[in-house]
């Protein structure tokens, strides 16, 4: 007998789909049942509140939640995540669906908390307060046996943030920055290897100033986490997600030069290319400093592909700053970038800052910004065309647009099945080292999720490559 069915929903960061995959883990682990959204019993939406009007959307996503569940007797909802630290309680007034808030310290309680919740109907919880350490979660969970993490896995190195970005709502959503102890972090990671992955990405707000904090263990920085996380069997490659510009040390720097499994591969947000807007934002380095960084990193590694957050239209922002911002999308070469229009935060500095820039005019730089980075990006996997590598794959892939693999001898065929070389051959997905989607076709039963195949870049697409096998493989054979 199942404890209970569940659903989630999930908005925001990569540090929420994360924490999203160890709760369903874990509510499995204690008998409940993933179900459509109409079947659930529980249905927990994981929000953010980084950008736009995020409250807004979880209270329409409230309202179709309860019409979808309404033949489900005893339906309720969770509100986990950002949205859910800003309004705490504030819910159960307005949803009466809502019987559990939890804020992003508050996770690790949620499972036992749902468990409570369906034994006693009459019950309301609130997990809203922060933590005084990282709120660590039951390790055993992660990788628990018959699940099927694929290849690549996240984990989580520090919670909050302490940089108070005029233009951010995470230092007070998510609580000032609380480092993991590295222990526990490496467990985790071996516990992922052990199930299966080959590459791991290091989460965090600001994952550079890992152990700067007075949380997680004395004397371990994040250089030191990162040769540390190297080193361990059958990690074959390494990323980490977010840095900050103003906390990269030279040590962090070499290991791009350093650790092979440390993929050539940084995002790196830049948020302004202004200087003036830079100070006003906050940032607390300036358009020099990063360039000088840009620098020292591909001095370390030659062929560093940089992505980038960019916002447009920060308060006072003048034509000739963004003009500036404009210019660096060429000068450091971003492969790719996310940008986004400002917009005020509650209770952020910037929210209160004079000049504001009209919705139209946002608009408009949003587009030239984005037009300029689609050529660079376009011109990034153009490059790309000839290059030997390798793929991690992930999946089948769902596109359709692949030649078939050649020779193909059967004939004769439909149209159809000459474009796609069905019967014969499977398309799959992956990535490269650079973090480039790769798509490439395989005879039947030759890729598996994990594989890193040795390939050759052979076209770009609009948004991703193409690739080959480098030795060509026969049905049943492994590269
Ligand atoms: N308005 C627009 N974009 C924002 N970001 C963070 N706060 C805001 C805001 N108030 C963007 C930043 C950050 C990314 C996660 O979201 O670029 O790096
Ligand atoms: Fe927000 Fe700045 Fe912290 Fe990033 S570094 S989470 S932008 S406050």
């Amino acid at each position: 007998m199942p404890a209970g069915t569940f659903h989630i929903l999930t908005f925001g960061c990569q540090m929420n789909v994360n924490d999203s995959l160890w709760l369903a883990r874990s509510l499995r682990r204690l008998g409940f049942v993933e179900t459509p959204l109409e079947h659930a019993e529980v249905t927990i939406l994981n929000t953010c509140s980084v950008r736009e009007k995020p409250e807004q959307k979880v209270y329409s996503a409230l309202g179709r939640i309860r019409h979808a569940t309404r033949g489900t007797p005893g339906a309720f909802a969770v509100v986990a995540g950002c949205v859910a630290q800003q309004i705490g309680a504030g819910f159960f007034e307005r949803f009466p669906q809502v019987r559990l808030v939890v804020g992003s310290d508050g996770i690790a309680m949620a499972p036992q908390a749902i468990a409570r919740l369906c034994d006693d109907p009459n019950l309301r919880l609130d997990y809203t307060l922060f933590s005084e350490s990282y709120p660590e979660r039951d390790p055993a969970l992660s990788g628990a046996p018959g699940e099927t993490p694929g290849p690549i896995a996240y984990v989580n190195i520090m919670q909050g943030c302490d940089n108070f970005c005029a233009y951010c709502i995470v230092p007070y959503t998510r609580g000032r920055q609380k480092s993991r102890a590295t222990g526990a972090i490496l467990d985790e990671c071996r516990a992922a290897l052990d199930n299966g992955a080959k590459e791991i990405t290091l989460l965090g707000q600001n994952v550079n100033a890992f152990g700067l904090d007075a949380h997680g263990d004395p004397g371990v920085s994040f250089p030191g986490l990162l040769r540390q996380a190297a080193a361990l069997p059958g990690l074959e490659r390494l990323r980490f997600v977010t840095p900050h510009p103003k906390d990269f040390s030279p040590e962090t720097t070499a290991l791009f030069a350093d650790l092979p499994v440390l993929c050539p591969r940084l995002h790196l947000p830049l948020q302004a290319g202004s200087d003036a807007v830079l100070t006003r934002m906050r940032r607390r380095y300036d358009r020099a400093g990063y360039l000088r960084l840009v620098e020292e990193l591909r001095r370390a590694r030659p062929d560093l592909a940089l992505s980038t957050d960019i916002i447009v239209g920060f308060p006072g922002e003048s034509e000739a700053d963004f003009q500036e911002t404009l210019d660096m999308l060429d000068a450091a070469g971003f492969m790719s970038s996310f940008s986004f229009v400002y917009s005020d935060r509650p209770g952020t500095k910037a929210s209160r800052f004079p000049d504001k820039i009209p919705p139209e005019v946002k608009a408009e730089r949003l587009d030239r910004l984005q037009e300029r980075q689609e050529i660079l990006s376009e011109q990034w996997l153009a490059g790309m065309v000839g290059r030997e590598t390798t793929v991690l794959l992930e999946g089948p892939s769902r596109k359709a647009d692949l030649p078939p693999v050649a020779p193909e001898t059967d004939s004769p065929k439909s149209p159809s099945t000459a474009l796609t070389g069905e019967n014969k051959s499977e398309s799959w997905q992956g990535r490269d080292p650079w973090g480039d989607a790769v798509n490439v076709r395989l005879p039947k039963g030759v890729g598996a999720p994990g594989m890193l195949l040795p390939v050759r870049l052979t076209a770009a697409k609009r948004h991703s490559l193409l690739a080959e096998p480098v030795k060509p493989l026969d049905q049943g054979e492994k590269p």
